[in-house]
């Protein structure tokens, strides 16, 4: 995989996109357990925008591992910040495809561990946010910058 110094705009974009459209299917989830119990009504945005963040998730992986990115510094801040995006990149594709087996399938066990699943992702990813502002307003450095600017 190529180490480049930053993200180009595509990577940019879905980094974005996938945090906004996350952000939203967090807040659509409530009343989805309601409508599990009423599928031919549907299932309305969080389903098809919760689809559409698979699909973004897919291609954004596929981009990462062809085009490269920035390589995290040695040490076991490096460690821990490859081990969150990890974790990040793991439950974008899980988070949507468990939610999917309990729509589509109807098996309410996996609409259970996909709501759980949904919490933690959002929880991981307001730490990673909050990593992000403070390495641009208290560490001062070019990690945010980086996910601006394309490279
Ligand atoms: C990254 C995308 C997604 C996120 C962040 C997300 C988040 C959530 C959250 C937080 C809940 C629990 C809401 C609550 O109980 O207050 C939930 C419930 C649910 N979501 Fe999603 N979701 C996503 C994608 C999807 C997709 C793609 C589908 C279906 C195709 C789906 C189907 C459901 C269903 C059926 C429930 C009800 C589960 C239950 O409580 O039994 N979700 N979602
Ligand atoms: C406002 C919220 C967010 C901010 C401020 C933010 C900030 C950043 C920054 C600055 C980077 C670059 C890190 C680096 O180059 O070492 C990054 C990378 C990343 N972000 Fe976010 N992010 C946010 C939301 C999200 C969300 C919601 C997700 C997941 C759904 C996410 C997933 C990722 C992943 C997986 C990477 C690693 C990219 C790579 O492969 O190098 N981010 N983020």
């Amino acid at each position: 995989m190529a180490v480049r110094y930053g993200y180009n705009g595509a990577q940019i974009a879905l980094h974005w996109l996938i945090a906004l459209a996350v952000l939203v299917n967090y807040l659509t989830g409530e009343g989805m357990e309601e409508a599990l119990k009423h599928p031919e009504a549907g299932g309305g945005l969080h389903v098809w925008l919760g689809l559409t963040i698979l699909g973004l998730a897919v291609i954004r992986i596929l981009l990462r591992l062809v085009r490269g990115g920035p390589e995290q510094e040695p040490g076991p801040r490096g460690k821990a910040a490859s081990a969150l995006h990890g974790l990040l990149y793991l439950l974008m594709v899980a988070v949507p495809l468990g939610g999917s087996i309990a729509w589509f399938g109807g098996v309410e066990f996996v609409g259970g561990v996909h709501a759980l699943a949904g919490n933690i992702l959002i929880l991981l990813a307001g730490v990673h946010a909050l990593i992000g502002l403070a390495h641009h307003y208290l560490l001062k450095d070019d990690v945010l910058r980086r996910m601006m600017r394309p490279e």
